[in-house]
């Protein structure tokens, strides 16, 4: 079973771009999830690094696009990037040096951080962003 299921409802930002992305995104993460009952530390280590990839790229484009359409809350949001960003290259840090293991806690913390992130931060910027 996904982790984590891309709705309208739920997650529509009404930028098609920033959507797509999200969706995307939902599949590296239930991705990775998938990898950690398999427990092989390749498969998970494969998974994480595409996962915390694909973050990087999205948040850029999302950072570039309120950048553009001169977004207020642009440095609040850049913020919250920057910290899960931080979050994950430690953790990243960690798993390569074998310090820490990616559990369900893990996977489940990453969902919790999108289910917050994205109706109540990424969807403001809807209409600044789908004006342009
Ligand atoms: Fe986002
Ligand atoms: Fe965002």
């Amino acid at each position: 079973m996904s982790l984590i299921n891309w709705t309208p409802e739920e997650f529509g930002t009404s930028v098609a771009q920033h959507d797509e992305e999200h969706k995307h995104l939902f599949g590296l993460l239930n991705r990775l999830h998938a990898s950690v009952s398999t427990g092989e530390r390749g498969t998970i280590g494969k998974a994480l690094d595409g996962l915390i990839a694909f973050v990087a790229e999205h948040f850029s484009a999302e950072e570039e696009n309120m950048r553009k359409a001169n977004y207020a809350a642009l440095d609040q949001h850049r913020q919250e990037h920057e910290k899960l960003v931080n979050t994950c290259l430690n953790l990243q840090q960690q798993f390569r040096a074998g310090q820490a293991e990616i559990t369900e806690e893990t996977t489940a913390f990453l969902r919790d951080w999108l289910k917050q992130h994205i109706p109540q931060v990424d969807r403001k910027y809807g209409p600044t962003l789908s004006a342009n």
